[in-house]
């Protein structure tokens, strides 16, 4: 039976069902509950249980004293609920309060996009996962290749995945290596990370905006899914501009969101080519309307600053966060 979960003193609720625990649970709905090692060794998803009953699911070798237990403590790795929930526990609120972490994950998938462009799966190690929030970007490092710095692709509400899009770049052996099949499933690969604060503001209720050119669909997608799984966004629109040689790579991703939910536009043109004002100021009006907006603008660096000094020079309420970097053109 599900069971309700109120944090305090953010008065975030989540629902637990099945055998999740609460962590796995509080993830799962796009919340950032401190964590580290997800298997009860490092105490840092420590909470204080203020009401309501759990029962522990996992064993812990982390020990909670006896003031401590008396004082509530559970960790939130170990234990699900009995019966609904009030707990008080630490959620990051920024990317600040994420710490740099090295992981050493698996390669799961090279999925090509087309003979240039894959996405990437990689799974960390059940005991350590990578903690981010969504539109962050990590290194991969792997067979001694020289490192790269991507947008991660995929929601923190994922457990078990990490996702990247991986262009074809020159400069870069490493894309080579992935998309030629010269690294063969379960390569190690290193992830260094989360790094930038093009990230959602956990508890703004406006309407979210994404204008993602080329590989800047990596990070908008993490936001999107973080932002469905936050259902806070009144309503949501996402404008593809797409780059040559891969176009709006995932398209039918995009569609379906659309397909599936209410408030939820979706549209993928070309990238503008001449005057750009003059399609900044179409879009504006489309979509900066008067409720109040967060414009996200992800793409490689001359697209994503062409469009974040046209947005400058047009009044428009809508509070405006850009990314470039993990956006190779
Ligand atoms: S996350 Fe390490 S003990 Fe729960």
């Amino acid at each position: 039976m599900p069971h309700r979960v109120r944090i305090e003193p953010s008065g975030h609720e989540f629902v637990v069902e099945g055998d999740d625990t609460l962590l796995e649970a509080a993830l799962r709905a796009g919340l950032a509950l401190g964590y580290g090692c997800n298997n009860g060794n490092c105490g840092q998803c420590r909470a204080r249980l203020l009401e309501g009953e759990v029962r522990q699911i996992h064993h812990h070798d982390f020990v909670l004293g006896e003031a401590d237990r008396l004082a509530g403590a559970i960790l939130a790795c170990s234990v699900a609920p009995v019966s609904d929930l009030v707990i008080e526990a630490g959620e990051a609120d920024s990317a600040a309060q994420i710490p740099l972490q090295r992981v050493t994950t698996q390669l799961q998938e090279v999925r090509l996009l087309d003979d240039d462009l894959a996405a990437l799966s990689l799974r960390p190690p059940r005991s350590q996962r990578l903690r981010f929030l969504a539109g962050q970007r990590a290194t991969l490092s792997a067979d001694g290749l020289p490192p790269l710095e991507l947008s991660i692709a995929s929601c923190p509400c994922e457990e078990m995945r990490l996702e990247f899009h991986v262009p074809r770049l020159p400069e870069a052996p490493l894309t080579a290596a992935l998309l030629d099949g010269a690294l063969r499933r379960f390569t190690p690969i290193t992830i260094d990370g989360p790094r930038g604060d093009f990230v959602l503001d956990r508890d703004s209720d406006a309407a979210l905006v994404f204008l993602a050119v080329g590989t800047g669909f990596a990070p908008v997608r993490s936001l999107v899914e973080h932002a469905l799984a936050l259902e806070k966004a009144p309503r949501i629109h996402l404008e593809r501009l797409a780059l040559p040689p891969h176009g709006a790579y995932l398209d039918n991703l995009c569609r379906s969101w659309a397909d599936a939910l209410d408030d939820f536009g979706y549209h993928a043109g070309a990238w503008p080519e001449g005057d750009l004002a003059t399609w900044v100021d179409a879009f504006a009006s489309a979509h900066l309307g008067d409720d109040r907006t967060t414009l996200f603008i992800a793409g490689p660096p001359a697209q994503a600053e062409a469009l974040d000094a046209a947005f400058a020079t047009r009044a428009t309420r809508a509070s405006r966060r850009v990314s470039s970097a993990g956006c190779p053109a």
